[in-house]
């Protein structure tokens, strides 16, 4: 039988990418040996349905409602081309995108929460260059005035239907803090133009911040003098269940501390010899103040903490390689775990909060590995 059509674009080589229905989970062994910025090849892809392919010359950004001057609406808004962008100044910014699910399965794996959703493992995770215009830049060309409170982004993929439901196209409010702060419309990442996976033409980028809030294929920007709701901040996107305020948390906004080793799941490392293990620390919150690792042969609560080194050249950036010597000190199977600690004193505990749709994990991961005999002398 032919394969179903995929709603991701690119080739999803199995070295780089594990494709999840319609997502695709990079794989941390493809970051072994790279940079700060994940190369776009192995970029993770969520989509809610599937890649539109749209065309540049006939995109239009349009902006509406009672925070602009006027109100213009839907149907009166106020118009940017993808030219009319790309000559307002530019700027770029590194910066993390994690889908509010990545890590999702070690609820399930290492808590015995089940949570439903994409299994991700912890490869819903990338950092790119980014390039574009300040959404505040437009947001005052299009007449903000100081009445706005929220602005949200529409994208133009096709509507998401879900239980049976139409929940109408892709779009979360924003605070106008966050949104005036350090939120950008990208039209280029890692130095060429958005791939049509990643938002071709134009996406929102929201630094550090859950990945829904980073609306791709962006159509419109709805700007409100009254707070907004759409199903991604009022029914998605919240922790819910027991330990929550009315069981429902508020709105999802910076993502957790997380730290992965760049290695597969159950990797061979040899014996008898040093290794270098490498992974990355991140956080929504603020760079990552410190690392350390742990090591046991069971999975026993770990007690053996040791510092990890930082690589000075991601010092404040929007995540931190980090590397630990090791000697393992005999065969068989062992397991790695990697905890961070950002610039907010925020850390990594043995367990997350558990919570129905699984969001959020900041838990350590139990990462195992094979330690192979080392060869005969
Ligand atoms: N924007 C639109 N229009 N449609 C989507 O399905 N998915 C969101 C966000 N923006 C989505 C979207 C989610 S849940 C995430 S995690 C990020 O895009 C993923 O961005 P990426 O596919 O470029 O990695």
């Amino acid at each position: 039988m032919a394969e179903p059509p995929s709603s991701i674009v690119k080739p999803l080589p199995e070295a780089l990418l594990a494709r999840q229905d319609g997502n695709a989970e990079m794989h941390w062994a493809a970051m072994a040996g790279q940079g700060h910025l994940v190369p776009t090849d192995r970029f993770f892809v969520r989509n809610h349905t599937r890649t539109p392919v749209l065309d540049a010359g006939t995109w239009r950004l349009r902006l509406f409602g009672t925070g602009l001057r006027g109100a213009p609406t839907r149907h009166t808004p106020i118009e940017f081309g993808y030219r009319d962008l790309r000559e307002l100044p530019a700027e770029e910014s590194v910066a993390l995108i994690e889908c509010a699910g990545n890590g999702r399965r070690f609820f399930a794996s290492q808590q015995g929460e089940p949570a439903p959703g994409a299994p991700w493992g912890l490869g819903a995770v990338g950092v790119a260059r980014w390039r574009g215009v300040r959404l505040s830049t437009v947001l005052h060309r299009a007449g903000l005035t100081d009445a706005a409170v929220d602005v949200q982004p529409e994208g133009l993929d096709p509507e998401y239907v879900t239980g049976g439901v139409n929940l109408g196209r892709v779009r979360r409010p924003l605070p106008i803090g966050k949104a005036l702060h350090d939120v950008l419309l990208a039209y280029e990442m890692n130095g060429r133009p958005l791939p049509a996976d990643h938002g071709f033409p134009v996406r929102v980028v929201v630094p550090g911040w859950v990945g829904i809030s980073s609306v791709k294929w962006v159509g419109s920007i709805e700007v409100s003098a009254t707070p907004l709701f759409s199903p991604w901040n009022t029914r998605l996107y919240r922790m819910f269940g027991p330990g929550q305020p009315d069981g429902a948390g508020v709105p999802l906004a910076a993502v957790g501390v997380k730290s992965a080793f760049e290695l597969p799941w159950d990797a061979r490392v040899p014996g008898g010899r040093e290794v270098v293990l490498r992974g990355r620390s991140w956080s929504g919150h603020g760079p990552i103040r410190s690392v350390e690792v742990s090591i046991r042969p069971d999975d026993a609560d770990a007690d053996d903490w040791r510092p990890a080194r930082l690589v000075a050249a991601d010092r404040g950036g929007a995540w931190q390689r980090w590397r630990f010597r090791w000697r393992p000190p005999a065969p068989g199977r062992w397991i790695l775990r990697a905890r961070a600690t950002d610039a907010t004193g925020a850390g990594q505990a043995d367990r997350a909060t558990a919570n129905d749709l699984g969001y959020l994990f900041d838990g350590i991961v139990r990462h195992p590995v094979t330690v192979l005999a080392p060869p005969p002398a």
